[in-house]
């Protein structure tokens, strides 16, 4: 198995595995238009010809990107497949010289696996502010905030009262 860049002919295998997971409400549904339009920032998991998964590393600034639309086919998890191509986003963040790597997550055991520490949405506010307001989960975000530093360093652990899901975020300006 390689994990690689995404190309146009991933885009349907894409879309049916994160169509099927968003319907089980595992993660957020993601367009066409959207897979399309944001292509570059996918990769994929290739077993000789067979799609195993995909995940998109989206940069928010110049320190910090996104790891988003995580997506295992239930056929082959459990075989080191969804932490390979975690490590690849990593790398790929590696290379572009980020500082900091997160993913919002019902499977924060699973992020844990792959390096990356409990943190909040309240400590990522280039996220909260921007997409927040505008998420379908904005009044029940059940999410974890999960954060990985490239430079070795352990983020800070929560404080007592941090909120770690279920951030209601503000209503988007009318
Ligand atoms: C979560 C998901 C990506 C995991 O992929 P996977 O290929 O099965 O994971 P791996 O085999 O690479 O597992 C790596 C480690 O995490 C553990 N792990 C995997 N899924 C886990 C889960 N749901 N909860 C806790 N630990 C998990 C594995 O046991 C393994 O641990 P080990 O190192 O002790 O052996 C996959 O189950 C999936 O696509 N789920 C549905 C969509 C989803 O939830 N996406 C995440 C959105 S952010």
């Amino acid at each position: 198995m390689i994990v690689r860049a995404a190309r146009e002919t991933d885009i349907g295998p894409m879309k049916a595995l994160i169509d099927r997971y968003a319907a089980e409400d595992r993660m957020l549904e993601r367009s066409d238009t959207f897979l399309r339009a944001n292509l570059g920032d996918f990769l994929v998991a290739d077993d000789a010809g067979t799609f195993l998964g995909c995940a998109a590393l989206a940069g928010l600034t110049t320190d910090l990107a996104e790891l988003r639309s995580l997506a295992v086919a239930s056929d082959a998890g459990r075989r080191g497949v969804g932490r390979a191509i975690v490590l690849a986003c990593v790398e790929r963040a590696r290379e572009r010289g980020l500082r900091r790597v997160f993913a919002l997550t019902l499977v924060p055991d699973f992020f844990v696996k792959c390096g990356f520490t409990l943190s909040s949405l309240g400590r990522l506010p280039e996220k909260s502010a921007s997409e927040c307001p505008v998420c379908p989960k904005r009044f029940a975000c059940d999410e974890h905030a999960m954060l990985l530093h490239l430079d070795g360093t352990t983020p800070p652990a929560l404080a007592p009262g941090d909120p770690v899901g279920g951030v209601h975020a503000p209503l988007p300006p009318h």
